[in-house]
């Protein structure tokens, strides 16, 4: 018989009735160390107090209006995203995937009204992940997430990654936009070599072509800037951010350059409860913490912390472990056991991990993560090696 809830999720037997900063607490009372923060989401931890409050004061004065009224607490969001991005306009959604369809229709409505309505192909990239909608899975076009599923929506056509002649071959002044994720996520934890997003960028301004960030996982401090294309030092045309960016209220956006944008006019897009008067307040709280210079540059100093303690992991345990990547707090184990199995000794070791393709297990945590919880998830990820090798003895 079909459980209540719709079996599409293949769940660990754990469930949470409490988070406090980055440790969840079970229904028995055990507690677990959060090294995945709900895939990326609680970018401050569990709990955070300037949150809560934030959260509580709303709460108690207006959760929702629509968008056909002015919302201050959106107008009061936006103004920080543009303050501090090369942002012009910002859209507010619930989700990433979303913002992928905002970031979509706003690409074919910037060249339909440039007058070339049928300069509507859109690059993406194996590995890529941009959401389960129809649209996203046929931008990332992915076997897995399309299978069965089809007909797939038209007008994508996906690389190798880090192909570049296949780039330069692709990418013509037909293409209408090159949508990447500056470090892929589920797609293993890849990043984009800085030069190589240097040179699409590059790519874009011959051409024309917009080019679509999708900083979902990777924005909002994650990498040790506030988004991860300022390593790069270029800006996009479109980005697109979700996740942390409400710190666990469902909350995403697109954020946009006045030109990218231009098509978007009154009528042409719309949300029920995008840009909620609820979401945006906890998003402004997230924002203000994570955009401050001194938090970016402790979240870098954290991540040196990690490294070094992984290097001596890989050292430690060879059969395990091949190698670190990623950026930042974003930060992913390529691993010879199966990473499926570290994942499983870890839960034992009681802490959360999180795996992605490439035989990787991500690594998420807090961006404010304590130093002494950082030195307690390197200890359980040693146990957890160790459990892995005796299982394979
Ligand atoms: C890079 C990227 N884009 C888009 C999405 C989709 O976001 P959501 O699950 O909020 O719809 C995700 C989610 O994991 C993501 O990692």
């Amino acid at each position: 018989m079909i459980s209540s809830v719709l079996p599409t999720y293949n769940r660990a037997p754990l469930a949470f009735v409490k988070g406090e900063g980055s440790w969840l607490f079970a229904e028995d009372g055990s507690r677990y160390l959060d090294l995945g923060s709900g895939i990326a989401v609680n970018a401050l931890g569990h709990a955070h107090p300037a949150l809560v409050q934030t959260l509580a004061d709303q709460a108690a004065k207006l959760w929702h209006v629509s968008n056909l009224y002015r919302i201050p607490e959106q107008e009061a969001l936006a103004d920080l995203l543009v303050e501090h991005t090369f942002a012009d306009t910002v859209f507010f959604t619930n989700s990433g995937t979303e913002a992928a369809e905002l970031a979509i229709k706003m690409v074919r409505k910037y060249w339909y009204d440039k007058g070339q309505p049928d300069r509507t192909e859109i690059l993406t990239f194996e590995g890529a992940f941009h959401g389960r909608s129809t649209g996203a899975i046929a931008a990332a076009g992915s076997e897995k997430m399309v299978k069965g599923f089809g007909p797939l929506m038209p007008g994508f056509r996906t690389l190798p990654f880090g192909d570049h002649d296949a780039l330069r071959a692709a990418l013509t002044d037909k293409t209408a936009a090159v949508m990447i994720e500056p470090v892929q996520g589920e797609g293993g934890i890849r990043p984009l070599p800085d030069a190589c997003l240097k040179g699409l960028r590059d790519l874009c301004d011959q051409t024309g072509a917009l080019l679509v960030l999708d900083e979902v996982q990777c924005g909002m401090g994650r990498t040790g800037k506030l988004f991860a294309h300022e390593w790069a030092g270029i800006t996009p045309d479109i980005m697109m951010v979700a996740k942390g960016i409400g710190g666990g209220f469902p909350l995403g956006a697109v954020l946009a350059t006045e030109n990218a944008a231009s098509g978007m006019v009154a009528g042409t897009h719309g949300s029920t409860y995008g840009g909620n008067p609820l979401g945006c307040a906890v998003g402004a709280a997230v924002m203000r913490i994570v955009s401050d210079d001194a938090f970016l540059a402790d979240v870098n100093r954290k991540a040196g912390l990690f490294r070094q303690g992984f290097e001596g992991l890989i050292a430690a345990h060879p059969a395990v472990f091949e190698a670190v990547r990623g950026q930042g707090l974003m930060l992913g184990l390529k691993c010879k056991a199966a990473n499926t199995d570290v994942v499983k000794a870890a839960y034992g070791q009681h802490m959360l991990t999180v795996p992605a393709a490439d035989n990787c297990v991500r690594l998420l945590p807090a961006l404010n993560i304590p130093d002494a919880d950082i030195a307690e998830a390197l200890k359980r990820l040693d146990a957890a090696a160790t459990e892995v090798e005796r299982n394979a003895a």
